[in-house]
This record gives C-alpha cells, sequence and structure tokens, in this order.
C-alpha cells in the first residue's frame, strides 16, 4: 500500500481483504494456531470504537466488581491486546481461565479454533465518522511511532479508501453483524451504551452469567463513566508517555463524545462516510449507525 500510505512505507500490508501493519502479520500463522478456551472472554472491535470502555466494564463483571485491582493494575496486564507484541501470544496461552483478550482482529482473521471452543465474544460498533477523528487523534498523533506526513484530511482520504490499520471498517463491522445471532456472541453499540450504560451493564453481565443489582450496576458505571476513567491511569494509558512511545499533550481519553465529527470533518468526507454506512453496510446495520 505504499502510494497512499504518507511515509508509512513497509508498515501496512494487505491480507485476506483486511489492511495490517507488518508487526501483525509477521505472527499471523500463530494467531491462526492460537489454543481457544471455551471459558476464554473476548472483547472485539474496529479500534477506536470503545474498546477499553468495554473492557473495563467486563474485566468488573468477571472479577467480583474488584475496583482495587482494577484502579492498580493495567489493563493492558488484566486484559491483554491479542496480536500486539507486549505481553505476546506466549504470555497469553499462558495465562490462567477465564482469560480476557482484546483483540482489534476481523472475525475472519481470529483463530481457527474460535469456531468450535465458541467463547464469549463482545464486538463494539461505532459511528465511522467519530472513530476517523478519535483514530487520528490516536495513531497519527497520540502515539509517537507511526510515521505520516500527510494532513487530516489526507488520513480521511485513507479511511474512506479503505487504506488505514484494520480497515476497511465496513468489511470488519459487516463481518462481525452477521454473526450477532450466534449464542456466544454479543453486539454492542457506542452510541446505545452513552444513552443507557446502565441497561447495557446488565446486558453485558446477563450475556456473561454474572447477575448484578442495581447498586453493582450504578457501582460499575461510576468506576466506568468517561470522566472517571480519563483519571484512572490504569486505563487512560497515560504510561505510553512515561515510555516515551506518546506524545504528552494528546490525550488517548480525548472526548468521549457522540457527534464530536461536526467539529472536524470535511462535507466531502461526511458525504463519503454516510454513502460508505448506506452502501456498504448490510441495511439493517446501517439503520444501527448513529453518529449525532
Ligand atoms: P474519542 O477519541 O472520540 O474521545 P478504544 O478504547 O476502542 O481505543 O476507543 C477510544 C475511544 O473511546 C475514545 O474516543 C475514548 O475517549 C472513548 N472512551 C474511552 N472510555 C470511554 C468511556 N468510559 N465513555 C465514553 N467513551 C469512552
Amino acid at each position: 500500500l505504499e502510494e497512499y500510505s504518507f511515509g508509512r512505507r513497509a508498515w501496512l500490508y494487505k491480507y485476506r481483504g483486511f489492511v495490517f501493519p507488518n508487526l501483525f502479520l509477521d505472527k499471523i500463522r500463530n494467531i491462526h494456531t492460537f489454543d481457544v478456551r471455551e471459558d476464554d472472554v473476548w472483547v472485539i472491535t474496529f479500534p477506536k470504537s470503545g474498546t477499553t470502555w468495554v473492557q473495563e466494564i467486563v474485566y468488573l463483571l468477571m472479577n467480583d466488581l474488584d475496583t482495587e485491582k482494577a484502579l492498580k493494575l493495567n489493563i493492558d496486564i488484566r486484559f491483554p491486546y491479542f496480536e500486539f507484541v507486549e505481553p505476546g501470544l506466549q504470555a497469553i496461552a499462558e495465562m490462567p481461565s477465564p482469560r480476557l483478550i482484546k483483540s482489534h482482529l476481523p472475525f475472519s482473521i481470529l483463530p481457527n479454533q474460535m469456531k468450535n471452543k465458541r467463547p464469549k465474544i463482545i464486538y463494539i460498533v461505532r459511528n465511522p465518522k467519530d472513530i476517523v477523528v478519535s483514530y487520528y487523534s490516536f495513531a497519527i498523533k497520540f502515539l509517537k511511532m507511526v510515521p505520516f506526513n500527510g494532513s487530516f484530511e489526507d488520513y480521511c482520504q485513507l479511511f474512506v479508501s479503505d487504506k488505514v490499520d484494520y480497515g476497511p471498517w465496513w468489511k470488519h463491522v459487516s463481518e462481525a453483524w452477521n454473526r450477532r445471532d450466534d449464542d456466544n456472541v454479543l453486539f454492542l453499540v457506542y452510541e446505545d451504551l452513552h444513552l443507557d450504560t446502565g441497561k447495557h451493564v446488565r446486558e453485558i453481565a446477563n450475556f456473561l452469567g454474572k447477575p448484578v443489582s442495581d447498586e453493582q450496576v450504578d457501582m460499575i458505571v461510576k468506576h466506568c463513566s468517561f470522566e472517571s476513567m480519563k483519571q484512572n491511569n490504569s486505563v487512560n494509558y497515560e504510561w505510553m508517555k512515561d515510555a516515551g512511545i506518546a506524545n504528552k499533550e494528546v490525550q488517548f481519553m480525548r472526548q468521549g463524545k457522540v457527534g464530536d465529527w461536526k467539529n472536524h470533518l470535511s462535507t466531502e468526507i461526511v458525504r463519503q462516510l454516510d454513502d460508505m454506512v448506506t452502501t456498504k453496510l448490510p441495511p439493517d446495520l446501517s439503520e444501527q449507525i448513529k453518529d449525532s
């Protein structure tokens, strides 16, 4: 994808119709043959769709609402990023059950055993207009290691022409949507979580087989509110700044809003993203995409 990469030469590759950085493709064979367990819980998303928010909710539900432990231990240790370099597939393979695993891989590129072991999978979809703003802020401004010499508009063009990491977005979400009725899959919408977080905490709890009281729901909603997570160093990725891999003046916990794209996107990009939603998604999925 060199000609589209704005300095990201040798970073992005296409595999089975999706775009990935080379560091994931290097271990693709190990991804496919990874041993899945029936009692794993996987949170899977296209990046910037509310992954961290749902991870924290799932963590509390699976750990007797132990907020003290959640505040103490970094989320990447409690709930590792499957295909990333740290902690790596070997370390995840050795974790005690029940494992909590985050991944941005699309359904068609997950380990082969997902089909037979049928672990619980929670997928979250978010409207692509807020995603592109959030993705640019994270991948280009927050992270230091991704070379990119284009503008925000260039980045938006990459997104609409399906050339950002893990894209095409529409293909990623469509694959998950097609599996939404599987009994081991829970399909959530970021914007719905905003509207009524408590309702969805309860839905996630029931899906995980961890029923909660009204009081417990309130406690989880409070611990996982945007304002609270922004201040919480175990989930706000401030550690990346200390490690020298993220820029101090940019926040991972940026806005946490629905519709902030209105302050950033050009009319032309809005038109192209609207087009993507109406022409590339199955009609019943298009109806789920809420961007204001
Ligand atoms: P913004 O950049 O629009 O603020 P991910 O975890 O998949 O990387 O997604 C990050 C996005 O989710 C960011 O969006 C972030 O602010 C938002 N987010 C994180 N925690 C949230 C929370 N508790 N409530 C609402 N949004 C949250």
